[in-house]
């Protein structure tokens, strides 16, 4: 077998990216080196605390620190109609051990360290992208020693935070265009293709049956399959952020196409919409590759074996 996958992940936990550390955490084809929190579908003191109680719970022992507490430039506007006040509502994840707490270290620094050496590191990003935009405009050459992004954020299609927007990058459209036009090569995991990672109620069942890990995953997904019915009408919730690990751990279980994205930062009511060419009429080189197709019965495997791995 090949060598895992190294990933910095960068998160706002957040049911799905819970979804996510647990598959990244259950998986061997890949290796979390380090968890950087940031502020999104909760207050940074929420999505940090949740992000250290997802990682330890999945027996993750590396570091996880707290990065930016707000978006660049807006105010912070959270999610609790989706995810509850804390964040990550449903059940009750048990305290980390003693000396297993938050990392000293500011969450940007953090991230700045897993890129220390070229190419080593590919980074994930599940949550608004602060961190990795504070990160680049901190020090540009990160540019060189990031090979790949892959990221939750955005839609060729529709919003679900604004009719034009997807959460994360609504929440920092200033940030997001930073990183999209940073050079750095970026596959992105789009409303388009995480609308298709539906946990049906046979991938809950399945998980709740794989182990102690399975049972709080699919606890997780009952609360945000209700929040999803609630709001958006959804028979079944989507777990966007696994779609990132996903795609390192099994890529052909996805359709990418090459596109330029731009990041609307102005329109009142286009704010946070990734404008994305599909048809090539900008002339632009791409610099995406987004995720269009899913083979979804084989993405439900792939989690419910990782995740039962993790007992
Ligand atoms: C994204 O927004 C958050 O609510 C989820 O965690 C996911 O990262 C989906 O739009
Ligand atoms: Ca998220």
């Amino acid at each position: 077998m090949s060598a895992p996958v190294r990933i910095h992940m960068d998160v706002d936990p957040g049911h799905d990216d819970a979804l996510a550390l647990f598959l990244a955490a259950g998986h061997p084809a890949v290796e979390v080196v380090s968890v950087s929190a940031v502020a999104g579908n909760q207050s940074l003191a929420k999505t940090a605390a949740n992000a250290l109680r997802v990682a330890r719970f999945a027996g993750l022992r590396v570091p996880v620190a707290a990065g930016m507490d707000r978006p660049l430039v807006r105010e912070a506007v959270h999610a609790p109609e989706i995810h509850g006040e804390s964040g990550l509502d449903g059940p009750a994840l048990p305290d980390p051990e003693p000396g297993l707490g938050l990392d000293p270290r500011h969450g940007v620094d953090l991230l700045t360290e897993a890129f220390s050496r070229p190419g080593e590191v590919t980074l994930v990003a599940t949550g608004p992208l602060t961190n990795v935009a504070m990160a680049l405009l901190r020090d540009p050459s990160l540019v060189q020693r990031i090979p790949r992004i892959v990221l939750m954020g955005g839609s060729v299609g529709l919003g679900n935070v604004t009719p034009a927007a997807e959460f994360n990058i609504f929440f920092d459209a200033e940030a997001a265009r930073i990183v999209f036009r940073s050079g750095i090569p970026i596959v992105m995991m789009g409303l388009d293709v995480t609308h298709q990672a539906l946990a049906t109620p046979e991938a809950v069942e399945a998980l709740r049956a794989a182990g102690r890990v399975g049972r709080v995953a699919a606890e997780l997904l009952d609360f945000f399959g209700a929040s999803y019915q609630r709001v958006f009408g959804f028979p079944a919730p989507p777990v966007h952020d696994a779609c990132t690990v996903a795609y390192l751990i099994e890529p052909s279980l996805f359709t990418l196409r090459p596109m330029a994205v731009e990041v609307e930062c102005l329109g009142p009511l286009t704010y946070g919409r990734t404008v994305c060419d599909v048809h090539g009429v900008t002339g632009r080189p791409p610099n995406a590759e987004v995720a269009m197709q899913l083979d979804a019965p084989a993405f439900w495997r792939l989690m419910v074996e990782a995740i039962a791995r993790l007992g």
